[in-house]
């Protein structure tokens, strides 16, 4: 085990010794407490899928600290889930149901179970039955758009998969990221980078859920406008541009369009732009307004508008789960035609309506609907630059280590 790795475990010992002091207070709500133990599961299936971490005590540490049985069982649940055996977590999470038969969140894990593991029609149907119990629970909006998500973005991997693929390819030397909340996407970055986490509520050193093993990132609370205008982007990133960056922060297409404007000034001509939440399975996640915890808002009109203003970009949407990952590149820091028109632009996209149909959706938002990584490898290499760095995507992986 070498540091990097002693130091990560010791992390995840932190965050399970917090989760587990939270969770003995009986006063609080049975959901709350899931919750704390699906983020604890959360992490260590974090570390096993992207860092190669394996032997991880932790979730057998959960089951344990579990006050009663039911909890237990559907924390078994979730770690069945994260080692892929579904059929074996709906039967346990039968089982918690029936002990707890008011805990309806239980049925709702076991509906996205079998949504995850491809049983569709039954994760709906489950849906239908916690609906006639409550029609009003908070979990279900979120639980059937994971449904719709399992329909139309099934085959393809998380965008934190494809996020992951790109810092082993093109090992950016930096990296800068808008909006990390508990900072799991930016816990993907290497030894290799500088990398920078904007968010004016988690970006905090000590705070951050995730961490990488590799990197401690440069983390700066305040909003993406706030840093643009008070940060000296160039003093912090210790060079004139960024290799990579992602968008996820506020999800209105007023913002992002904004981001991407002020990315755009530090970009050079292989630099890559992720924007998060580019295309919506349906039309309730994507509206303006916040309705439930899957809320993905008008991130998607980002694409269309590029399409119109800036055909000198390159832009194509990935498919990954659950609501798409776009890449531009090809920048012109000298362009000022979406500063100069930002706001009839703002005023014209605010009027657009997402199309009814899936094929016109994916035509409209650039999707490339492929499996292959390689394709989205190919999309993601330097063009300028040395293939030497993309070389590294061949080598042995951490996992295999
Ligand atoms: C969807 S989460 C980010 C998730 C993270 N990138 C990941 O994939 O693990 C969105 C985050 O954006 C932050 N945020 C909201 N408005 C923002 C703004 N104007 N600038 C930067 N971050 C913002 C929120 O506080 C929240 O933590």
């Amino acid at each position: 085990m070498n540091q990097a790795d002693a130091g990560i475990r010791q992390h995840i010992d932190l965050v399970l010794e917090a989760i587990a002091a939270q969770v003995v207070d009986t006063n609080r709500d049975p959901f709350d407490i899931n919750v704390m133990h699906r983020t604890a599961c959360d992490l260590i299936a974090f570390y096993e899928r992207y860092w190669g971490l394996s032997d991880l005590s932790g979730y057998s540490r959960v089951i344990a600290g579990c006050a009663d049985l039911a909890e237990s069982l559907a924390c078994t649940a979730l770690m069945l889930r994260y080692k892929r055996q579904f059929d074996a977590a709906v039967s346990v999470l039968d089982i918690a149901y029936e002990l707890a038969p008011t805990c309806l969140h239980y049925l709702t894990l076991k509906a996205d179970i079998l949504r995850e593991k491809g049983a569709i029609d039954a994760a709906r149907a489950v849906c239908e039955q916690v609906r006639e119990i409550d029609p009003n629970l908070s979990e279900l909006p979120l639980v059937l758009s994971q449904c719709d998500v399992g329909e139309q973005l099934g085959p393809f991997e998380e965008y934190y998969t494809l996020l992951q693929i790109a810092h082993r390819v093109r090992r950016p030397s930096v990296y800068l990221e808008i909006g990390v909340s508990s900072g799991k996407s930016l816990a993907l970055a290497g030894a290799e980078t500088v990398a920078i986490g904007i968010d004016p509520v988690t970006a905090v050193p000590g705070n951050l859920v995730f961490v990488s093993p590799e990197n401690s990132p440069k983390l700066f609370r305040m909003t993406s406008d706030q840093f643009f205008e008070s940060a000296d982007p160039r003093a912090v990133m210790g060079q004139a541009y960024f290799d990579m960056a992602f968008i996820d922060g506020l999800h209105l297409f007023e913002q992002v369009l904004r981001d991407l404007i002020n990315l755009e000034k530090y970009a050079d001509p292989d630099s890559i732009v992720f924007i998060h939440d580019c295309l919506p399975v349906n039309a309730f996640i994507a509206e303006r307004v916040r309705q439930s915890v899957f809320w993905i808002g008008d991130v998607w009109k980002i694409i269309p508008c590029l399409k119109e203003m800036r055909p000198d970009l390159e832009i194509v949407t990935f498919p990954a789960q659950p609501s798409g990952l776009a890449l531009i590149r090809n920048f012109d820091p000298s362009s000022t035609v979406l500063e100069r028109h930002f706001d009839s632009i703002v005023e014209h996209y605010r009027q657009t309506c997402l199309p009814d149909h899936r094929e016109a959706v994916f035509n409209l938002l650039n999707v490339q609907a492929t499996t292959e990584t390689v394709f989205f490898t190919s999309k993601i290499a330097l063009r300028y630059g040395t293939m030497e760095t993309v070389r590294c995507c061949s080598e042995t992986p951490r996992s295999t280590l």
